[in-house]
């Protein structure tokens, strides 16, 4: 717990940014409508650089360890795992072979430090929801070969719809009431300064922060990247990988006004949303794996020119009222930074686990780990991933671990729907476009050792 006068200064500052955040929502409430879509322009090949033709400076290029000991990588940890089902911070899930998201992290940063001999920081962004469990798992790696920094972003009011009035009575009100809320991963910047972390990594001589979502598997320090920002000089480089049409909704890179922006779909006029989620005119999506200068993140922010899109939030509070809550997405700050720019990457640098269908994905036998990094079984044609869809009672990790034995063989699976009480056995192997549906109040038995490929079971049977 800090002592009372740093939990004032911290409480003071994290209102000052809330006041800037709520006078630019008036601001835009008073503007109306701000999006002109007759502006809104598919980037130019300039804008986004496929991962091929990354730069590397070829008179003289630094070694990889010269760069990576400029680097510090951070993960967005502020999230907890209740959309599937559960408690505690969502970087705590065991994902694969019983380890966590933040196990896998620790691994690949481990491996990365120990094969480059260099000592590339692991950094934390914590909120007030995941900040204590946070800290008691990672005392754990403590004998670790790895530096671990947390810090805890802003913790802002949640406002009253109608009233806009503030629904906390008290700063020091219990987090439990459900008045206050983390305002978005855009919170990143200030927070990072507030905390003192941006002036210390900036005096250790660190150049870029490597930002990306907790739950990305695939967002591993990439060299190449690290090269291409040395010789382009770029302040911001945001990774943005083809859309396929399970990813019509992300956001996406636009030019507006001459401009690199980040147009995500809830800014997106009703009448255009069939535009933005077209595969042909926006062909990528935002992966939220960001390279940024440091050095740029304090300038922007002492000219107090980081005025990021509000996201406005509307919920339901406990005690039934609407309350709003304002947010801000980091991908959104790209329009801040000098000579930023997407950069196309493979498939494999995303791979996010937001349900149990990913999960199902990411423990088959289509991925091996290598050091905490998820590798792709080269058996599998033409490197996509099969759709798959799991009913209700697979929304909560604990019910799908109970109805799994094991690792799936998926190598030939294309697609794969399950719906209702349907529990496998242990050595299953999937293959083609498989469907099982147990209709209500039933249960589907799949035994230990089942092959089934393009098959569709229904009704009510233990086989
Ligand atoms: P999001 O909430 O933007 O997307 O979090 P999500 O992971 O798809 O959300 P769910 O799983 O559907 O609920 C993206 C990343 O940003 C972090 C989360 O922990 C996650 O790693 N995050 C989000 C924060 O650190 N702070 C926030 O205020 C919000």
């Amino acid at each position: 717990m800090l002592p009372d006068s740093d939990r004032r200064e911290t409480f003071r500052t994290e209102m000052d940014n809330f006041y800037m955040l709520f006078t630019r929502y008036l601001a835009d409430r008073a503007k109306g409508q701000k999006l002109d879509w007759a502006k809104v322009k598919s980037p130019g090949p300039e804008t986004i650089v496929p991962y091929a033709k990354l730069r590397r400076d070829e008179a003289a290029p630094p070694s990889d360890a010269q760069l990576l000991s400029k680097l510090a990588v951070l993960k967005l940890n502020g999230g907890l795992g209740t959309t599937m089902g559960c408690v505690g911070p969502k970087s705590a899930i065991e994902v694969r072979d019983g380890l966590t998201f933040l196990d896998l992290t620790v691994r690949q940063i481990e491996y990365l430090n120990t094969t480059c001999k260099v000592n590339v920081p692991l950094i934390l962004m914590n909120s007030f929801n995941t900040d204590d469990e946070t800290k008691r798992i990672v005392q754990k790696y403590m004998g670790h070969q790895l530096s671990i920094l947390t810090f805890n972003q802003s913790r802002f009011p949640r406002i009253f719809k109608d009233s806009l009035l503030p629904c906390p009575k008290h700063p020091d009100e219990d987090p439990a009431v459900g008045n206050f809320y983390p305002p978005g991963h855009g919170d990143l910047f200030e927070s990072l300064e507030n905390s003192g972390l941006l002036d210390q990594l900036i005096a250790q001589g660190k150049e870029w922060i490597f930002v990306s979502n907790v739950d990305n598997l695939g967002a591993t320090v990439d060299t190449k990247i690290l090269h291409h920002l040395h010789t382009t000089g770029s302040e911001f480089v945001l990774e943005v990988t083809g859309k396929t049409r399970s990813d019509v909704k992300g956001g996406t890179l636009i030019e507006y006004d001459g401009q690199v922006q980040l147009l995500e779909i809830a800014q997106v006029p009703p009448e255009h949303v069939d535009d933005f989620k077209s595969i042909k005119k926006f062909q990528i999506f935002n992966t939220n794996n960001l390279w940024i200068s440091l050095k740029a993140i304090k300038r922007i922010l002492a000219e107090r020119e980081m005025n990021m899109d509000v996201i406005v939030n509307v919920k339901t509070s406990k005690s039934g009222e609407k309350v709003i809550q304002l947010e801000t997405a980091v991908a959104a700050a790209i329009r801040f930074f000098k000579s930023a720019h997407g950069i196309n990457v493979p498939r494999s640098r995303f791979l996010p686990v937001k349900s149990t269908s990913d999960l199902f994905l990411i423990t088959s036998d289509l991925y091996s780990l290598d050091h905490g990094q998820l590798v792709m079984n080269p058996q599998r044609l033409f490197g996509t991933i099969p759709i798959v869809k799991l009913g209700d009672h697979y929304k909560k990790v604990a019910d799908y671990q109970a109805r799994f034995k094991g690792r799936p063989r998926i190598i030939d699976l294309d697609h794969l729907t399950l719906s209702g009480n349907v529990y496998f056995g242990s050595d299953i192997t999937l293959g083609g476009t498989v469907i099982i549906v147990a209709s209500e109040g039933s249960r589907i038995d799949i035994p230990s050792g089942a092959r089934l490929e393009d098959k569709v079971v229904t009704g009510n049977l233990r086989i």
